[in-house]
């Protein structure tokens, strides 16, 4: 049994000051009640606990999204660079949560953390078909040819061959890239091979689950179960 303000803390909600608020203010429901008293107890491995609608993982496993700034590497720990890690609060680090896969030092935009493996895979994983879409400029015009390169499997120069693929553009340089393997440096040498230099980078959503625009970079905020499970929804191209 755990105080209701112990528990969404353990669960990366809030600190300690704002959760009493929140619960306060009615804005917790458990089980379907609402509580307004922060000391009360409860089953966290049982209690179904939502926040402003949405409901919040208790037992264990977390998930948030950050909009990634430029200028930090996708990594646990790094011996010069600054990490996506450095950015958490202390109690969401110490919830040994991790990046699901990777986006460059200058690449911004939605990354998944969770400490739950199984799900950090099947978003990775190319065979769970997950869309991971990126706006990307560039210098030059992306053009029909393009999108049809893209759309048979670009060759990357050193002869590797990716899965087909869906660019989409508007005579402008700005287009969107929606991949659904993350090889190394992918989208930028997938436009490279084009004769395209990507001049900025930003991914914008994975799966169903689009960015959430009112982060600030560097920022965190928890996946509701709703958004988990929007993550998962496997669009094959
Ligand atoms: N493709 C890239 O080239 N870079 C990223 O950060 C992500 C996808």
């Amino acid at each position: 049994m755990k105080r209701l303000d112990k528990l969404l803390s353990d669960a990366g909600v809030a600190g300690r000051r704002e959760l009493k608020q929140l619960i306060r203010q009615g804005r917790v429901q458990v089980d379907g009640r609402t509580v307004t008293v922060p000391e009360e107890k409860f089953d966290e491995k049982t209690a179904v606990v939502t926040v402003d609608g949405g409901t919040i993982s208790t037992v264990g496993t977390y998930y948030y999204m950050m909009d990634k700034p430029a200028g930090v590497v996708t990594a646990t720990e790094d011996r010069t660079e600054p990490t996506v890690l450095d950015l958490l609060p202390a109690a969401v680090r110490r919830q040994g949560v991790f990046p699901v896969g990777r986006l460059d030092k200058d690449t911004t935009g939605l990354l998944l953390l969770t400490n739950d493996g199984d799900f950090a895979h099947q978003v990775i994983s190319p065979k769970s078909c997950i869309e991971k879409c990126y706006v990307a400029k560039v210098d030059g015009i992306p053009d029909d040819g393009d999108v049809q390169a893209f759309r048979e499997g670009i060759e990357l120069k050193d002869g590797t061959v990716c899965l087909p693929a869906v660019l989409e553009i508007d005579g402008t340089d700005t287009c969107r890239v929606i991949v659904r393997e993350g090889k190394y440096h992918q989208v930028k040498r997938m436009l490279a091979s084009r004769g395209k230099t990507v001049m900025t980078l930003r991914r914008v959503s994975v799966g169903g689950l689009l960015l959430d625009e009112n982060l600030s970079p560097g920022c965190i905020r928890p996946l509701s179960q709703e958004e988990r499970q929007l993550t998962l929804v496997k669009m094959p191209l």
